[in-house]
């Protein structure tokens, strides 16, 4: 077929929806340059500011600020008022400014654009089909992990999901040993470690970055119940040692899934519980089409989660969508453990599952 043949408004729809994309790119950066310029924080109830107003209260050029205040309006971000003034309104600060206090903070998950070099390896990786470790994407990826990740875990793991599971508060509070497998940043490790003091916590993860973040955590928390390990799954003992054990957003990342549930179950007490979190998905595609960032899902994939999953040969190649409820079911039956419960704590992106031996 002729490109002439084409349905001129099909044509212009289309074209539309791939420039969206192309739009979307260049708003994560601007987003990004907001949060790291503190932008969103100087507008929070700061009312409707011009761009000297926000220059005088930065530091920051004017001239440079209007341009990035009107793309922010044009984007739907910010209200524009009459006089070139622009507005964050609660609504916007909730998404883009408040990390420490609200669940829907996002900004931290923009992270400018992907390094020429790691875009170059990921299209070497279609032909050779080996991928990036999260070691291999560098240390801004574990930062950039952990501020994505961090709001949920931060704000309901300790006070709203744990007391969700059977006994685990009360072995915690009278002194247990516990994991975190794939520990990245460690938020989950320092929320727990702090809340526990009498509990000894040991984190996991192969990537030096993650557990170089993980360590200046534990020194500014000034925890002394923290064990670090730059080690991978199969690492943790093969004898029963753990009271609890968390994988939070890392088993659908790894080469060897199946073996790593293995060794977690020898390492776990006959009466212990180990809480998985993964990604919200359903076995059949057409299912997932509902999901709205569907598409976001699978460049995380392609660019991190999978192409850690593939990233030795031989690798399982889950994937960010492909550890949902059935596979998990099956595979921690496979891997020896016998109770399987889902938990749906209305995480928009993630579902828990409660396994026992
Ligand atoms: C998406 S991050 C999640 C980090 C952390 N659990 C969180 O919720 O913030 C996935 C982590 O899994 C780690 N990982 C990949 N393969 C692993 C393996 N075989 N064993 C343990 N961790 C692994 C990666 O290095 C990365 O830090």
């Amino acid at each position: 077929m002729s490109h002439a043949d084409i349905d001129p408004d099909e044509l212009k729809r289309y074209s539309f929806s791939v420039w969206s994309y192309k739009m979307g790119e260049m708003v994560s950066l601007m987003i990004h340059i907001g949060d790291r310029l503190g932008l969103y924080q100087a507008l929070d109830g700061a009312g409707a500011v011009s761009a000297a107003e926000l220059a005088e209260k930065t530091g920051l050029k004017e001239r440079w600020l209007l341009e990035w205040l009107r793309g922010q309006a044009a984007a739907r971000l910010l209200n524009y008022h009459d006089g070139d003034r622009f507005e964050l309104l609660p609504v916007g600060a909730a998404v883009l400014a408040d990390e420490a206090g609200s669940l829907s903070f996002a900004a931290g998950a923009f992270s400018g654009t992907m390094p020429p070099e790691t875009v170059d390896k990921l299209v070497d990786a279609f032909k050779t089909g080996i991928g990036l470790s999260y070691q291999d994407l560098g240390p801004n990826a574990a930062h950039r992990t952990e501020r994505m990740l961090g709001p949920w875990t931060r704000q309901e793991f300790v006070p709203n999901i744990l007391p969700a599971l059977d006994g685990v508060v009360e072995k915690l509070d009278s002194g247990a040993v516990a994991a975190d497998v794939g520990c990245g940043g460690g938020v989950a490790l320092m929320a727990m470690a702090s809340a526990f003091p009498d509990t000894e916590f040991h984190g996991y993860d192969p990537s030096q970055h993650a557990v170089d973040r993980c360590q200046e955590k534990v020194a500014e928390q000034n925890l002394d119940n923290v064990k670090l390990f730059v080690a991978s799954g199969e690492s943790v003992p093969s004898d029963p040692t753990y009271d609890f054990l968390i994988t939070f957003d890392c088993i659908h990342d790894m080469t060897r899934p199946g073996e790593v549930i293995s060794s977690i179950r020898k390492s776990m007490k006959p009466d212990g519980t180990w809480l998985i979190k993964d990604i919200r998905s359903q076995p059949d595609f057409k299912d997932n089409m509902r999901n709205p960032l569907l598409a976001m899902f699978y460049g995380f994939s392609v660019s991190a989660c999978m192409s850690s999953a593939l990233s030795e040969p031989g690798g399982a190649g889950l994937g960010t969508l492909g550890f949902n409820p059935a596979v998990a079911e099956r595979m921690t039956k496979e891997g020896g453990f016998s109770r399987f419960r889902l938990h749906d704590f209305e995480d928009p992106s993630n579902l828990y599952y409660e396994v026992r031996p």
